[in-house]
């Protein structure tokens, strides 16, 4: 009995992500592409339960079988952690209740990977900061370390170079899913060097957060849009029937196909709302999730 006997269980939600902008900057020698991007995490969420076991037994339940296995990031980050504690580390019982899309560029399984590495360092009374936690991040994937914080972030490198940046302001997200799933590297494969970026979208966009001023919607930008739109049919229609719905602005998160669209008061995201979804597009009206209230979220 003791064996199995799980000690503080608790839930938490693995928020999911939006690229604000996304600039392409070249390849690397590694055969990654040189990223800034100004990443933000929203309210669209998975739920985790996380709790510590006596055994040095770690398990993963979802309710999506397809993600029962050995490749889930959230198992993934669990035994990472584990390894890397050794004699200090648990077993971990782990319940995912998926919401967020997989596969759809808004970093679904990268959050839960994340959310684990927090929970589990947290229950397992490990003790290892920020910078550790994103250290082991980045070796599940190049959008996880961002997770790590959340909030508004700049991220430079494959994606391991975090700074948080002030909040940005609050806005109300429509988030639309295509219905086709896109892989990233086939993304990054396909892409040109022609749309490769300065990092200029991203500086501009860095530079009104840190002066507080509103969001740049004009300069938000993703180098793999134009990729992606002229590739997947479906990701072009889903951005017409939003364009037609009365967003004023659409763009890519990440490598897709999920597509977002800000606005400034509920009113306006609410109506363009109602009108996609009688358009027969899949359609969450969701907002922005600043850093200090993923936090509170995580402690519960
Ligand atoms: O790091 P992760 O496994 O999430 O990346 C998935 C794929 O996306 C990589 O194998 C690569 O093809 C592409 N990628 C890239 N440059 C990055 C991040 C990802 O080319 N900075």
């Amino acid at each position: 009995m003791s064996e199995v006997r799980q000690t503080r269980a608790r839930f938490l939600p693995a928020h999911a992500k939006i690229n604000l902008t996304l600039d392409v900057l070249g390849k690397r020698p590694d055969g990654y592409h040189e990223l800034a991007s100004v990443m933000q995490t929203i309210s669209l969420a998975d739920t985790l339960l996380v709790g510590s076991t006596a055994d040095y037994r770690i398990s993963c339940d979802t309710d999506v079988p397809g993600l029962r296995s050995e490749h889930n990031l959230a198992l993934r980050a669990a035994r990472l952690l584990a390894d890397c504690l050794g004699e200090r580390a648990r077993g971990a019982r782990i319940e995912l209740r998926k919401i967020v899309p997989a596969q759809g560029g808004l970093g679904g399984g990268s959050g839960d990977a994340a959310a684990v590495l927090v929970a589990l360092n947290a229950v397992w009374n490990a003790g290892l900061d920020e910078a550790a936690l994103e250290a082991l991040a980045a070796e599940l994937g190049s959008d996880i370390p961002f997770f790590i914080r959340g909030g508004t972030c700049l991220i430079e490198g494959r994606g391991e170079r975090v700074t948080p940046l002030p909040d940005v302001e609050p806005l109300w997200l429509l988030i639309a899913k295509p219905p086709v799933n896109i892989p990233t590297p086939t993304v990054f494969r396909i892409l040109s060097a022609d749309e490769w970026s300065t990092g200029e979208e991203t500086a501009a966009v860095v530079a009104a957060i840190r002066e507080s001023q509103p969001l740049p919607f004009e300069r938000l930008f993703n180098a793999l849009e134009g990729t992606v739109l002229r590739t997947y049919g479906a990701v072009a229609a889903t951005r017409e029937a939003l364009l037609a719905a009365g967003a004023p602005t659409v763009r890519l998160s990440g490598s897709g196909p999920t597509l977002y669209a800000p606005f400034r008061t509920l009113l306006e995201a609410s109506a363009v709302y109602h009108r996609a979804r009688t358009r027969g597009v899949l359609v969450w009206l969701c907002h922005t999730v600043t850093r200090a209230e993923l936090a509170h979220a995580r402690l519960g």
